[in-house]
């Protein structure tokens, strides 16, 4: 070889060790790191797929942060954000003036927040190939449209339900060793027993300090679930603080971790109460107080809590047989640190997740999953059915501080005009 062809060779080389490098150290921003991922990405880089919000402005939770400003089509599309936390690569656009219907084809999914439907707005030409999504994260129970509407138009879902195409829930836990698993069915019972009782030898305290019982933050006072009558019978039998406009107590929103902070150093219990009573419905009212040194108390009458959190970590209101029964056990709780502690004995065996810039978020799921290659077409042929019935939205009545469950498909009318 020459010496012209020596450096040519070296020069090519190089070029191929910097884009080697440059690649491997993307990946490694993205969080998961693996060679798999670089191994199946490497020899036949997937380009980036390309998702537009069709009503909302999409707005990345901070700006460069996980974020990258991306390019659009031109004349089609603002405020392009590259979501650089994910395994995958996807591009995010907001809508904007369209100049060119053709453009649109470049999309590989466009997001429809079912808040804003409506069918005299959606595009006037679909491509085989994209992905129209339907995106909720509010439960069906209030109804922002009308599901009838939507026939034959959503190709995949969004939503918090676990059966959605794209499962995009408010938060997750994740065990950190391996005798554990969230499904307490699959813990060896006397494992667990052995976990709980662990707690016991710990320094720790969780209810030192701790001089108030029940507390509840709540702006809406009127809700599906009936949960404000529910607050009012619970009050008769312990001390409950109402912050918020339909309470007596105040703590500023302006910052949020200092009343939790607050509530975590005052108080035993949170009431965790979601507005609507729908499978799988739960949102940052019980994540956010797990992060902390509270118990929540949640009404789950599904069963999804038994699915997604560990173990003797939060009550069931829904498991006793009348308020005064919780009531008494939330009485019991505070009187003994022991049995009080036994419900933190997963702090050290779970982690929990969530928020915008977690790679296991929505966004990335949706990015991974329009990555996928073999997904087979599909259309919601009635929407009514998926979303409004098989969400399986409850009511409750009160009879004598016994809370009732009723199934009821007609939820909503009854609730409104009582
Ligand atoms: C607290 O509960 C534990 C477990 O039931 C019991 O062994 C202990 O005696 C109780 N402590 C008090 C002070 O009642
Ligand atoms: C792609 O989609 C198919 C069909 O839904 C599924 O079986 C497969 O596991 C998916 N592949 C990946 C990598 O997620
Ligand atoms: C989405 O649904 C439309 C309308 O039925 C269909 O033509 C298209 O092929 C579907 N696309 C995907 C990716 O499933
Ligand atoms: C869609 O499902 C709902 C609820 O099951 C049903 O009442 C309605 O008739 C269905 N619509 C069509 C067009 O099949
Ligand atoms: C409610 O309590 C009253 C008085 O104890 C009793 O007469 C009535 O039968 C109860 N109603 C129901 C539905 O249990």
């Amino acid at each position: 070889m020459s010496q012209y062809h020596r450096c040519v060779v070296a020069v090519l080389i190089i070029i191929l060790l910097t884009r080697l490098y440059y690649r491997t150290t993307l990946f490694k921003k993205g969080g998961t790191f693996s060679t798999t991922n670089l191994l199946n990405t490497f020899p036949s880089p997937q380009p980036v797929k390309k998702i537009l919000f069709w009503y909302e402005q999409y707005k990345p939770p901070r700006r460069r942060n996980g974020f990258e400003i991306a390019q659009g089509p031109t004349g089609m599309a603002e405020d392009a954000y590259r979501l650089t936390h994910c395994q995958l690569q996807c591009d995010i656009f907001s809508r904007g003036r369209i100049v060119n219907w053709e453009l649109l084809k470049e999309y590989d999914a466009i997001i429809f927040h079912q808040h804003d439907w409506t069918p005299d707005d959606v595009p006037v030409k679909r491509w085989p190939h994209q992905h129209y999504v339907f995106l909720s994260m509010e439960s069906p129970a209030w109804r922002f449209v009308n599901t009838e509407s939507m026939k034959n138009f959503f190709n995949r879902t969004m939503t918090y339900r676990r059966d959605s195409d794209i499962y995009n829930p408010y938060g997750w836990f994740s065990a950190l060793t391996e005798s554990v698993t969230l499904d307490s069915s699959r813990i060896n019972p006397l494992t667990l027993k052995q976990l709980m009782r662990d707690v016991h030898f710990d320094t720790t305290n969780y209810g030192a300090g701790k001089t108030k019982k029940v507390a509840w933050f709540v702006s809406n006072c009127k809700s599906l679930s009936a949960r404000n009558e529910y607050v009012d019978r619970l009050k008769t039998f312990i001390d409950v603080d109402i912050y918020g406009q339909c309470g007596t107590m105040r703590c500023s929103r302006s910052n949020s971790e200092l009343c939790h902070e607050m509530l975590e150093r005052d108080y035993k219990f949170y009431l965790s109460l979601e507005n609507t009573l729908c499978e799988d419905y739960v949102t940052e009212k019980f994540f956010d107080q797990m992060r902390y040194h509270i118990i929540p108390i949640v009404f789950d009458l599904h069963g999804h809590h038994k699915r997604i959190a560990p173990p003797h970590s939060y009550i069931n209101a829904a498991d006793y047989k009348s308020i005064r029964e919780l009531a008494d056990y939330l009485l019991l709780l505070d009187g003994n640190d022991t049995l009080y502690n036994e419900y933190f004995w997963w702090k050290k065996h779970y982690i929990v997740g969530g928020g915008p810039r977690d790679a296991k978020g929505g966004m990335c799921r949706l990015c991974d999953y329009l990555h996928n290659s073999t997904l087979p077409l599909k259309v919601y042929q009635n929407m009514t059915q998926w979303w409004d019935v098989q969400s399986k939205c409850r009511t409750v009545a009160f009879i004598n501080n016994t809370i009732m469950p009723k199934h009821d498909a007609d939820f909503y009318w009854e609730s409104f005009l009582a």
